[in-house]
């Protein structure tokens, strides 16, 4: 069976009849005791660079659960290092040697050769095709909003207000830095899918902390740029935004196939306001850690609300937690093959 006729890529092009499909952002990680043995041997970043490491973390959750597609094994912030702002991966999150805290700062960033700087990411999706030839493969970038969030804050944070006070203090130099992220992450995403990427997803996880406005301004119009930029290669484009429901009128215009949709919103709800577009989500991670048959429950009672489950993908509503049982994760896997 082709990549084509997979329930996943059918279901992005909202014409699958079968199977309902599922995959788990943040599939690969922590809370799986097989990638944590990987990680007793090499850092994260090393992980991050060595492809049939790659492609061993990817496989981990695909033998163990039977999900309907893979992702690729990297981070949003690999991008970072070669545009002149190293990160590190401490316990506790990622951290920049020198976050961007004012504008001559952004002249240090610049522009890099993505096919020799990142040469492990598409080294890394051709060995995931040799050992899954027949498993629909996402790529991923962050958002450029998401991205220039670590950037100026320079770590995790709960409402990033320093980048929200950045791009409304020095809104000229926020303009050229997202055009600089803009343009780095097209490309790298082009170049993923040239190396074999089915789909790729954009992970917009903090553009939702925005007002209306600057929604529009700093998530909508480049995220839309970078998709419409890759309109060519015909895959299939995922937009995940982290509190979605304000903004569903303005994410129905990105030019993309599926919208992912966090715990907050009813995923019914936001399939209606999504007319052409599939819908991926969204039960909340934290509901994992809740007894076997709530897990079950919770999922059939999104899947049962669907007015459409052909252009349906079942995810969580953000990405699973360190800790996650992984029995709940095989009660939520079981629960949506199941359904039809
Ligand atoms: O299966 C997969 O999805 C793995 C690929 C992947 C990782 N990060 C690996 C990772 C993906 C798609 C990401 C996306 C990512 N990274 C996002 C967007 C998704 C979201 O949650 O909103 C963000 C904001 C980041 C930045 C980042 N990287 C953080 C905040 C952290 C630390 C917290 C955490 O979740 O662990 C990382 C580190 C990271 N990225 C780990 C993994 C597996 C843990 C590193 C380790 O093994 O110690």
């Amino acid at each position: 069976m082709g990549i084509e006729q997979s329930s996943f890529i059918k279901a992005c092009r909202g014409k699958n009849e079968g199977r309902i499909p599922v995959w788990v952002m943040r599939q690969a990680g922590r809370y799986l005791p097989e990638y944590r043995a990987v990680r007793e041997k090499v850092s994260f970043l090393e992980l991050c660079r060595t492809p049939e490491l790659i492609a061993e973390v990817v496989r981990q959750p695909i033998d163990r659960f039977g999900l309907d597609a893979g992702i690729l094994f990297s981070d949003i912030l690999t991008i970072l290092e070669p545009m002149g702002a190293p990160v590190s991966f401490p316990e506790g999150g990622p951290r920049l040697e020198n976050p961007i805290d004012s504008p001559e700062a952004v002249k240090w960033l610049h522009d890099f050769d993505i096919e020799k700087e990142l040469a492990f990411v598409p080294e890394g999706i051709r060995k995931i095709k040799e050992i899954l030839p027949d498993l629909p493969l996402i790529g991923f970038a962050g958002s450029p909003f998401t991205v220039s969030c670590y950037l100026i804050e320079g770590k995790g944070s709960k409402a990033f207000d320093k980048a929200k006070r950045f791009i409304h203090a020095y809104p000229k130099t926020a303009a050229e830095l997202f055009e600089l992220v803009s343009s780095v992450t097209e490309r790298y995403l082009r170049m993923q899918i040239e190396a074999g990427a089915d789909a790729v997803q954009l992970f917009e996880s903090w553009g939702g902390t925005l007002s209306r406005d600057d929604f529009l301004r700093w998530s909508v119009q480049p995220t839309n740029r970078i998709f419409t930029a890759l309109n060519e290669s015909k895959v299939p484009r995922i937009l995940f935004v982290n509190n979605l429901a304000p903004y569903t009128d303005l994410v129905s215009g990105v030019n993309c196939e599926v919208v992912g949709v966090d715990y907050r919103m009813d995923l019914a709800d936001a399939q209606r306001k999504l007319p052409g577009k599939s819908v991926q989500g969204n039960l909340d991670p934290a509901v994992l850690f809740g007894p076997l048959e709530l897990v079950a429950a919770k999922t059939q009672m999104i899947l049962e609300s669907i007015d459409d489950p052909n252009r349906l993908i079942f995810n969580l509503g953000h990405g699973i937690q360190p800790g996650a049982p992984v029995e709940a994760v095989e009660m939520l896997v079981k629960t949506v093959h199941e359904f039809r």
